[in-house]
């Protein structure tokens, strides 16, 4: 069991995957600016795990700061960066507040790294593909010209991470390429915090069925899928979590022979905007008011995943269906009321 540090580590998909590293043995030091979280998640880790992970209240755009984590624990062995922004449409507004974020603190984190060599987990993103020609995406399909700031970051991130990679020939890098993940701890005790009007589906779906927003906008009506909404691979953030654990193990145990490897990380399932508000509504038993607006630009018709590769070499697939994936959202979004 190993040393894993967790940047980003009391955020959305980096809380569960905290759970996950403390469930399965590791002990964890998180680093977190709380710009878009909470200390209040710390809590939420604690009741979920009766275990207290080191907590470093640290801002990684500091230049010093990944230094400063390093000369502290010197015996890290992997490291989990999750810290960045993600809103799309806010990148397109504040491109280098993206890129300071997302790239000039990657690179701080990788000198700071580069001494030890850890294990190293990428969060990047099913962006990179844009379009894909086929369907389901493999890892090997194109990475395509960024649609936004955001989802360039992700794109420069990784042909850092392999520049780095090729230049320090210990440093192994898996980078796991999201598709959507939703729903939240079954203990409803972590989930998703969106600060302001939410804008991806589930959070919005789920604040509307709770009053709090009057109705959603399903963007585009006419996209040439089955019912005419747009499809994508909406994952259980528990499983994304323990795909995370899958690849640092992998790494740890030094079972990665190249470098620099993507896994998509999915459920190989497509559903459409409809069929989420179907699963909504049937695992909250009432309806979801719902008015259509005009497509969103830059969002694809259809996303979803091969997960052939992340199956045979990590071993890893997703359990949970998209209905217990909305279950677990909506139990968390009532919790958020109370
Ligand atoms: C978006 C980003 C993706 C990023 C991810 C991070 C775009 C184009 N993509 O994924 O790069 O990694 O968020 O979380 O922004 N929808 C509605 N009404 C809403 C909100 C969404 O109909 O109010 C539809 C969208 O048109 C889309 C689907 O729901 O078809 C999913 O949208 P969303 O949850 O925002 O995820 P992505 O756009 O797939």
């Amino acid at each position: 069991m190993a040393k894993i540090l967790v940047t980003g580590g009391l955020g959305y998909i980096g809380s569960h995957t905290v759970v996950s590293l403390l469930e399965t043995g590791h002990e964890v030091v998180i680093v977190d600016n709380l710009i878009h979280s909470s200390e209040e998640v710390l809590v939420g880790i604690q009741k979920i795990t009766a275990q207290t992970p080191v907590f470093l209240e640290l801002d990684l755009r500091d230049p010093l700061a990944a230094k400063q984590i390093f000369d502290a624990h010197p015996n890290i062995e992997g490291v989990i960066h999750f810290a960045a922004f993600k809103a799309v449409g806010e990148s397109v507004e504040k491109p280098l507040d993206y890129y300071r974020n997302n790239l000039n603190a990657l690179v701080y984190l990788l000198q700071a790294c580069s001494d030890y060599n850890p294990a190293f987990i990428f969060s990047s993103s099913c962006t990179v593909y844009g379009q894909a020609a086929e369907l389901p995406i493999r890892e090997t399909a194109p990475v395509l010209q960024a649609m936004s700031p955001y989802g360039n970051t992700k794109q420069i991130g990784e042909e850092i991470l392999q520049d780095v990679c090729a230049a320090q020939p210990d440093f192994k890098v898996s980078s796991l390429r999201y598709f959507n993940p939703i729903g939240a701890h079954p203990s409803a005790l972590i989930g998703e915090l969106p600060l302001g009007v939410p804008q991806n589906l589930v959070p919005f779906i789920t604040q509307t069925g709770v009053g709090k927003r009057p109705h959603l906008s399903v963007f585009g009506k006419d996209y040439p899928t089955p019912d005419g909404t747009c499809i994508r691979d909406y994952i259980h953030v528990v499983d994304l979590a323990e795909a995370h654990i899958a690849a640092l193990n992998r790494l740890l145990q030094k079972k990665q022979e190249l470098a620099f490897e993507v896994f998509n990380v999915g459920t190989g399932k497509g559903s459409s905007v409809l069929e989420v508000i179907t699963a909504f509504e049937k695992v909250s038993g009432q309806s979801l008011p719902y008015v259509w607006a005009a497509p969103r630009p830059g969002d694809v018709t259809a996303a979803f995943a091969h997960t052939q590769k992340a199956e045979e070499v990590l071993g890893w697939r997703a359990r949970f269906s998209l209905e217990e994936a909305m279950a677990s959202a909506w139990a968390w979004e009532q919790k958020l009321l109370s």
